[in-house]
């Protein structure tokens, strides 16, 4: 990418809302738009150059928005079209996009297009959805599972006879890729957005519309980027838009189709190699396996080679969907704090658009839940279900959703120590982390030492140093178990970044060709400016060190 004309988005920061949980402005318990709005100064500190909004749009909330029944209203409890509007503008006035969820793998069972599609084969719009006769013994058309667990059909409720496919919740039927008009319509509504001012979309599931169900297809499928490729020629043309699709299934091999230079198709992948690496083969994310470290950067070395002339990188170690960082990866306990920034470090100064999910910033932490009636999540109720049924135990499955349970994020964002977080003057939907009393953002926002004083100093380094957007990258002893060590270069200078991944002191013989003095961009212990002969660092440290020609 050259550093003259690259866009906007190669140099920005991107932040995660996930509204239901941010700030809520009204009592009611669930976060809100004008929510958003009142924390937009707070984002603006941060630097951030655009705000992944998770869905807002109406829902019958069956997968917290992730099933809308109409994409061009919003949902009560989260305000209205002139709060949008409103949001989209002050957002804009602080150089902050926002980047709004396209969830059109599926829709809500109540979308007006599915109402119409039951009943039979004649229904008007039954050919936006998947319909299938059912197998000969009256069952399922095959044996196509949803991600939540259980068949991904279910009968028509209109008593048709035939099935719908749903490889999500039965609240969330998939649409029909297939048909023209559909993809018209969908096309249309992207369309509306963007010209109310939105910067882009993050694309749920994009990779699963290509789908061929009777082969038993349903990622990467043989349609899939001719669809995207339509999809951006109907829309982006003429835009300075960024599209970020999540695609679950990329692999280093196939990554370029959907973010290549000339391909005409997206601006990033978001894809996560790094994380289903510790699922387990049986269990998934329910039984993970223990982070080991020269897989993971194996993983992310390989990531940064695939994209490193051509295509980008979504950088992230959290989301809506996964446990918390510092729970995950980092020692939620003794080393919080020290442990969230060594995490930072390393993902902030790789090549690529790092990704803060809400309360990252802050160390948030996992829920620490340990009964059923705390959660919330969709995902986690249905597998209690299926997992019980199938004779594991409620103590062993509870341990699992501490780890792995989508709620894990979920908790309200910890603004305050006071009631509630300062997060809603009502109940909350979801239990607030009895640690806000000393994890909060009020407690962190003039403390230079907090991890929230971190992240905004390596969000501005981003903008800064052209070396940490553009500089390629080569890893620096991938077989160390306990340092994550890299290098980038561009046009004659170099970035070290060096991290302790664990809890004890460790010994580092950096490789020769680095005796010089640099300059310490950043360090969670304290600043270095040489790495020569062996280093010994301290738990959790991580620091940068620039190196420039005279
Ligand atoms: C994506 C979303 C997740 C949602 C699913 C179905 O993976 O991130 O939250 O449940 O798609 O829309």
């Amino acid at each position: 990418m050259d550093p003259a004309t690259a866009p906007w988005w190669t140099r920005a920061t991107a932040y995660q809302i996930y509204p239901r949980s941010f700030a809520d402005s009204d009592g009611d318990g669930i976060g809100d738009i004008p929510g958003i709005v009142s924390k937009l100064d707070y984002l603006e500190r941060l630097g951030v150059g655009f705000v992944w909004l998770s869905p807002v749009y109406a829902s019958p909330m069956c997968d917290n928005g992730y099933d809308i029944a109409d994409y061009r209203a919003i949902a009560a409890e989260f305000g209205t079209m002139e709060d949008m509007d409103r949001l989209i503008a002050e957002a804009r006035a602080r150089g902050i996009g926002i980047v709004m969820d396209l969830v059109v793998n599926h829709t809500s069972s109540e979308h007006e297009w599915f109402r119409s599609a039951t009943g039979g084969p004649d229904a008007p719009y039954r050919n936006y959805y998947v319909w299938r006769d059912p197998a000969p013994d009256g069952g399922p058309p095959n044996d196509l599972e949803s991600s939540f667990g259980g068949p991904a059909w279910s009968l028509d409720p209109g008593g048709s006879g035939q099935y719908y496919l749903h490889l999500f919740d039965p609240g969330q039927p998939d649409l029909n890729w297939h048909n023209p008009r559909m993809r018209a319509d969908i096309h249309a509504t992207m369309n509306w957005w963007l010209d109310r001012g939105i910067a882009g979309f993050r694309m749920d599931v994009i990779d699963l519309i290509g789908k061929e169900v009777d082969e038993g297809v349903t990622a990467n499928g043989p349609h899939l980027h001719a669809h995207i490729r339509e999809m951006m020629a109907a829309t982006a043309q003429g835009r300075d838009i960024v599209t970020v699709g999540e695609a679950w299934s990329a692999t280093p091999e196939n990554a370029l189709l959907y973010c290549g230079r000339d391909r005409d198709a997206l601006s990033m992948v978001f894809q996560f190699a790094h994380v289903t690496r510790f699922w387990d083969d049986a269990h998934g994310k329910w039984e993970p396996h223990p982070i080991e470290l020269t897989g993971l950067k194996a993983v992310f070395d390989r990531w940064q080679a695939a994209l490193s002339d051509d295509g980008w990188n979504s950088l992230f170690w959290s989301n809506h969907d996964l446990p918390r960082a510092v729970s995950t990866y980092g020692d939620a306990r003794e080393w919080r704090v020290r442990s969230a920034k060594m995490l930072a470090t390393v993902l902030h100064l790789m090549k690529g658009t790092p990704y803060i999910y809400q309360g990252e910033e802050l160390g948030m932490t996992n829920a620490g839940f340990d009964d059923i009636s705390q959660y919330r999540d969709v995902e986690t109720l249905n597998q209690h279900r299926l997992m019980r049924a199938a004779d594991m135990s409620e103590a062993e499955f509870l341990a699992g959703a501490r780890r792995s349970s989508r709620d894990n994020a979920r908790t309200p964002m910890q603004w305050t120590d006071g009631p509630e977080a300062g997060f809603t003057t009502g109940t909350p939907w979801i239990g607030v982390n009895p640690n806000h009393a000393t994890i909060n953002a009020a407690a962190q926002e003039d403390d230079p030492d907090s991890v929230l004083a971190y992240y905004r100093h390596l969000v501005r380094l981003r903008r800064e140093h052209d070396i940490v957007v553009f500089g390629s990258y080569t890893p620096i002893a991938p077989d160390h178990p306990n340092v994550f060590v890299y290098r980038r270069d561009l046009e004659g200078r170099a970035l070290v970044v060096v991290a302790n991944w664990t809890a004890e002191e460790v010994a580092f013989d950096p490789p020769g060709g680095m005796e010089a003095e640099g300059r310490c961009l950043v360090g969670n212990v304290a600043p270095r400016t040489r790495i020569d002969g062996t280093v010994t660092l301290a738990p959790y440290e991580a620091f940068a060190i620039l190196y420039e020609p005279d």
